[in-house]
């Protein structure tokens, strides 16, 4: 459960947003199947990105993720995909699903595809059916024309193709990707409506981007020669679906945010949700390598019909009933078959919270209306959960059911949002106090909270609640995702200077040996650290402020905070401290700590540090009440 923050600032933010997913899961197929390495830049990392190279790499291609964290270099293949060992498992990933298909058949022998029960109630029975066409056999193993399947591409041709259009293009996408590396050429005719065709568009820019030759004899019919890829370097943009969220929000907020690398020139169909908000009243500026919205105060209900940007449908769907007047979505029957039956979904979650909205021939309508508090339901769909978290940035008690989901495309999703709400942040009265283990901050930071009436937080006492359940539940501290799961679905409680996690006291457990050995292991855990994070900003928002007391408080949780103090003292002091509390000896408590120091200074997210901002004070020698009295009045100048 999440209940979103509201924003208590109109924002002015730019945002650098992560990878596109759609173009990620593209360019990585092609350099799977390029001859050579290929370099890919600005890559997604999401549940879906890494299913597709988790696949790839299944069949024979060499993925290896570089140092910098957004780029991977790839051993493409040349086309010769090697069977792979095992079932080709793909979750709930639609484009690892399809796009696999095809390079499955490449295979030339039997390949096992299965996936979650998501995937296996989406449609695939068009790309089947035309694989089938093209000599590859394919054998069903629970239901025709749905996943766990075999696909057998020993005879597998190139040929001519009829394809209906109207379901998804990503079977369209998928035949176009592995068709370079098919024995002859591909002709591939389109036939009925056309639904996303940016998508194809998209597809066949990466192609040619990796050297394929792809004739597009008139908008229905497709040529593709069979001449392999040719590695390449290839920059992915950031991902515009993921854009039109923070579009949205500057929409409704009257803010303004601007998106990096998103430009004119992106290969992004989205990138058209700008239109839509600049319909609704809000100002758009774009530039070639930007695009910024603007809300203005005022918001229209419109008319739009999103067959071609179905993806943004939730975005639009969740700030309608802000509008003045209804909104009409229409040519979007086919979002029924995404990860859930989205107009549906949207009707229902929408009704919960007071809004009037009915189904339509081909999608919804939304009327504008006094929006209440409501727990939405995501239906473990990606885009609803971020959709509601828009709104809720204006509707005080939106609460999502299981926000986890965004973690498909887009993990970072709640600490983008909270980089909207820098500018209500910035007006907290947040006092961070960071240093390493046993620098006297604790005591130090409920001091000085005293002293100023303000509340205190104790943020490791939080890494320390996940580490003693996870011990607790015989957890894998190094299943990072495990762990994470932990971290989402515990309750921690401060009160009265006592730990609970959900309703056990926790006080003491939190502080044995055991915890003490684990805890940086999972406060190394970026799943965790972003979960904490997260409610740690929402403990000081829902009271104006407070004392944080941690590693990263004013480097990362809130660089904005009022006053940053970085606390120290020798090893040699910090361990006498330590003794003094514990009875244990100084120079085992010295090994420990500085194996703490050594861990939380060195790990890649949110290393400790003290922040250039911070005023950096050494309590060797000083008592409590000589540094608090400092502190009191640094914050109080
Ligand atoms: O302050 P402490 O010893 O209770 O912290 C326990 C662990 O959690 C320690 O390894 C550092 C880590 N931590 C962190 O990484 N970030 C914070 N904001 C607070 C603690």
């Amino acid at each position: 459960m999440l209940t979103i923050d509201p924003l208590v600032e109109p924002p002015n933010a730019r945002l650098d947003l992560p990878g596109s997913k759609s173009i990620t899961n593209r360019a990585l197929v092609v350099a799977g199947l390029a001859d050579g390495e290929s370099e890919l830049a600005g890559v997604l990392f999401s549940e879906d990105t890494h299913v597709m190279m988790d696949s790839l790499q299944k069949m024979g291609v060499g993925i290896r993720q570089n140092l910098n964290g957004l780029s991977v270099s790839i051993s493409g293949t040349g086309g010769g995909l090697e069977r792979p060992g095992e079932t080709l498992w793909v979750h709930q990933s639609g484009t690892t699903a399809r796009f696999c298909l095809p390079l499955a058949a490449l295979c030339g022998q039997e390949v096992t595809i299965d996936g979650d029960e998501q995937i296996k109630n989406r449609p695939h029975e068009e790309l089947c059916k035309a694989l089938q066409s093209l000599g590859a056999q394919i054998e069903y193993l629970e239901a025709p024309n749905s996943f766990p399947l075999v696909v057998n591409g020993k005879d597998l041709q190139g040929g001519q193709l009829s394809l209906n259009g109207g379901i998804s293009s990503q079977f369209i996408s998928a035949l176009l990707l592995a068709a370079p590396c098919f024995p002859d050429q591909l002709e591939l005719n389109i036939d009925g409506d056309l639904v996303s065709r940016p998508y194809i568009d998209m597809t066949i820019s990466v192609m040619q981007a990796f050297g394929a030759q792809i004739q597009q004899v008139n908008d229905r019919r497709y040529v593709v020669s069979p001449t392999g890829y040719r590695n390449s370097r290839y920059e992915i943009e950031p991902d515009a679906s993921a854009a039109s969220y923070f579009f949205a929000a500057a929409a409704i907020s009257g803010g303004s945010i601007t998106v990096e690398g998103l430009g004119s020139r992106s290969i992004q169909g989205d990138t058209g949700f700008v239109d839509i908000v600049e319909k609704m009243g809000a100002k758009v500026v774009r530039s070639d390598n930007a695009l910024s919205v603007t809300g203005t105060g005022s918001l229209i209900g419109i008319d739009a019909s999103m067959k071609e940007i179905s993806d943004t449908v939730p975005t639009l769907a969740a700030i309608a009933p802000l509008a003045s007047g209804p909104t009409v979505i229409s040519d979007v029957a086919f979002i029924a078959q995404k990860e859930s039956d989205r107009v549906t979904a949207l009707i229902t979650e929408l009704r919960k919270i007071g809004v009037q909205a009915e189904k339509t021939e081909t999608g919804m309508v939304i009327y504008p209306g006094d929006v209440q508090k409501g727990t939405i339901h995501t239906y473990d769909d990606h885009r609803i959960a971020m959709a509601f978290s828009i709104l809720g940035l204006v509707v005080p008690g939106i609460t999502l059911d299981s926000p986890q989901c965004v973690a498909k495309t887009f993990p970072s999703f709640f600490d983008v949002l909270d980089q909207v709400r820098v500018a209500g942040d910035a007006k907290l009265s947040i006092l961070a106090i960071d240093g390493p283990a046993g620098s006297g901050k604790s005591t130090l930071a409920k001091q000085v909270a005293k002293q100023l009436s303000l509340e205190y937080l104790d943020t490791g006492a939080m890494y320390r609640s996940v580490a003693a359940v996870a011990l607790a539940q015989s957890a894998s501290l190094d299943d990072e995702a495990e762990i994470a799961e932990i971290a989402e679905r515990i309750n921690i409680r401060f009160d009265d200077g006592r730990v609970y996690v959900d309703d056990d006291d926790l006080t003491e457990a939190i502080r044995s040996p055991e915890v003490n050995a684990a805890v940086s292991q999972v406060a190394a855990n970026p799943g965790v650290r972003s979960i904490m994070r997260r409610q740690q900003r929402s403990w000081a928002r829902v009271r104006g402020g407070g004392v944080l007391e941690g590693r990263d408080i004013g480097s990362v949780v809130f660089p904005e905070a009022r006053l940053k103090v970085y606390v120290t003292a020798t090893p040699e002091e910090r361990a006498r401290r330590r003794s003094l509390e514990s009875g244990r000896s100084v120079e085992d408590i010295m090994e420990e700590i500085l194996q703490r120091d050594t861990k939380d200074s060195t790990r890649g997210d949110s290393p400790l540090v003290a922040d250039q901002e911070a005023v950096v004070i050494d309590t060797t020698g000083k008592t409590i009440h000589e540094t608090s009295d400092y502190i009191e009045e640094l914050f109080s100048r």
